[in-house]
């Protein structure tokens, strides 16, 4: 672990908390609306999607400013194919690595990444335990949390972690996956969530 790692991390821990404190009042980056889409009144009764653009977001970290859907944070964030590698391969401390737990994620990602698409990974940024937002350590290194550590989320409020999947390891308060919120893609780079379809 040299200087630059450490600073690397910590910027990024940084960027995590910052955009945390703003997603009470904010949003992710506006685009505008395609077409002619307009959600149901069932969708806007239980509170409107958002649509976010990720096309800027760069592998291992968070979309900033962070998105809030129905006034919950939404991690937002980009893997390389080393991650993904990581997430094949590191699921002997997972509790629920198949995502056993169905309500935590919706059908289309009901899969090994936990995504539609295998290097974006979207979830709602709560731990599942009492709901402090976890904070995000990318990083594969040891942490003082765990000396192991193969880069994910560390809950500080009472010490569980989730991996880059959002899924929970063995033995920690929490009790599931992060949650993933129901989006689809408008394009390659434009995401609404809050919708699981475009006629939700
Ligand atoms: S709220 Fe995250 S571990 Fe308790």
């Amino acid at each position: 672990m040299n200087d630059g790692t450490v600073n690397k991390s910590r910027r990024r821990f940084l960027i995590g908390s910052t955009t945390l404190v703003s997603a009470a009042g904010g949003v992710g980056v506006a685009v505008p609306f395609v077409g002619s889409w307009k959600p149901s009144a069932k969708a806007l009764a239980a509170g409107a999607p958002i649509t976010i653009a990720i096309s800027r977001l760069e592998p291992g970290e968070l979309l900033g400013p962070m998105p809030a859907w129905r006034g919950q944070p939404v991690f937002v964030l980009k893997r390389d194919e080393a991650t993904l590698d990581n997430l094949r391969e590191n699921t002997a401390h997972l509790a629920d690595p198949m995502s056993e737990k169905l309500e935590q994620q919706p059908d289309y990602a009901h899969n090994g990444f936990r995504s539609r698409k295998p290097e974006v990974m979207i979830m709602v940024g709560l731990c599942t335990h009492l709901g402090c937002s976890p904070k995000l350590f990318a990083e594969v290194e040891p942490q003082d949390f765990d000396p192991q550590w193969k880069g994910g989320f560390f809950c500080p409020c009472h010490g569980s972690m989730f991996d880059l999947a959002g899924r929970v390891y063995s033995g920690v308060p929490a009790p599931s996956n992060l949650r993933v919120p129901p989006h689809y893609y408008v394009s390659d780079d434009v995401v609404v969530i809050g919708l699981d379809s475009e006629n939700s």
